[in-house]
């Protein structure tokens, strides 16, 4: 089979050698009955680096923020979110579908929105209007390119939020990334959060798994729906394993990850038509664009694959790439010139 340089997502990684050893020697039991080992470590490690009172696993980072949408509102609350969000755009209705919310969609720079946004977003009292509930934070914002929130904007919009008594839930699929980019550690972020979902199938390089960390009644909340929708698993310590694993050896390296980001959009600045600004890739993601161009961008990624490397499409003239545990700074060199082939002109 060719091998691909794969930069369409950091969740095409596969396990390591040793995270599948770690994975085949766990300890298990039934999580269903709270009796695997391995997911209680787990989830009481994510709880303390995230300084929440408790955690739950779960098998996706669409589930733990749907179940924390869930956990936080009644059926026609309104939900304020970034309009280029995941929970909103990337899965699949569910707000609507299994909580009966509905998002107000404020549209950010890069994925961040202002406090004042929000403030102005919150509906007063009155029976004309939804109730205003809970506000969804990404970080990082994976539609804006990777981009981090800046702690004093978490903080402030969480002071926000408190003063009109509503709730903050944050998507932190790729919180980690945030982290180590900043040198802030997880619960300085999480602080400004009533419940954080977190990912360990994406740059971390587990093959599944998520959390969503909270107050003891939140989770126990979180707890219920799970098993509602069937995300209750068995013996669930064999995946818990790998994101033990991950935590404990991929965590640092992501700063690799941002640094083959860094050389990705130096490298794409210099052709001719291409639009990137370097300095807003602040992770692992970059977004680009093509409308200076010849090309499209479906185009491009056709052109590309025949190269060896696979890239997303993320509109008519946008392109996603997404560095990872699967990629080498080799491997950014090769893509460069593939780009170079194609895109001609410098
Ligand atoms: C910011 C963000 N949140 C949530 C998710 C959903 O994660 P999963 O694919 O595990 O459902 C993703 C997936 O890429 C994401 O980028």
């Amino acid at each position: 089979m060719k091998e691909f340089i794969d930069l369409r997502s950091d969740t095409v990684t596969k396990p390591t050698p040793a995270m599948r050893k770690v994975m085949a020697e766990a300890e298990v039991g039934d999580d269903v009955f709270g009796e695997d080992p391995t997911v209680n470590i787990l989830q009481e490690k994510v709880a303390k680096l995230l300084g929440k009172e408790a955690a739950l696993f779960v098998p996706s980072g669409t589930m733990a923020n749907q179940l924390s949408i869930k956990s936080h509102t009644q059926p026609g609350d309104e939900v304020i979110i970034e309009s280029s969000s995941h929970p909103y755009n990337f899965e699949g209705g569910a707000g609507a579908a299994i909580s009966g919310i509905q998002f107000r969609c404020l549209q950010g720079v890069r994925g961040t929105l202002e406090p004042s946004q929000i403030e102005e977003a919150i509906r007063p009292a009155d029976h004309h209007f939804p109730v205003t509930r809970l506000v969804c934070l990404e970080n990082t914002h994976n539609r804006g390119g990777g981009s981090i929130l800046p702690l004093e904007k978490m903080a402030e919009i969480y002071r926000l939020v408190k003063s009109k008594e509503l709730l903050v839930h944050l998507d932190g699929a790729r919180l980690w990334n945030a982290c180590v980019a900043t040198g802030i550690k997880p619960y300085e972020y999480a602080q400004w959060a009533d419940s954080v979902s977190v990912c360990l199938s994406k740059g971390l390089g587990a093959p599944v798994g998520s959390l969503v960390a909270g107050s003891k009644p939140f989770i126990d909340r979180v707890h219920r729906f799970r098993k509602m929708l069937g995300g209750g698993m068995r013996q669930a310590g064999i995946i818990a394993a790998a994101g033990i694993y991950a935590l404990d050896h991929h965590l640092e390296r992501l700063q690799e990850d941002h640094q083959n980001a860094k050389r990705l959009a130096v490298g794409l600045k210099e052709f001719k038509g291409v639009s990137i600004d370097p300095r807003h890739v602040e992770t692992n993601i970059v977004i680009f664009d093509l409308t200076g161009t010849a090309i499209r961008s479906a185009q491009l990624a056709e052109a590309m694959k025949k190269e060896g490397v696979l890239i997303h499409a993320i509109s008519k003239t946008q392109i996603r790439l997404v560095t990872h545990l699967d990629v080498t700074d080799k491997d950014i060199e090769k893509t460069l010139k593939a780009f170079e082939k194609i895109l001609g002109e410098k």
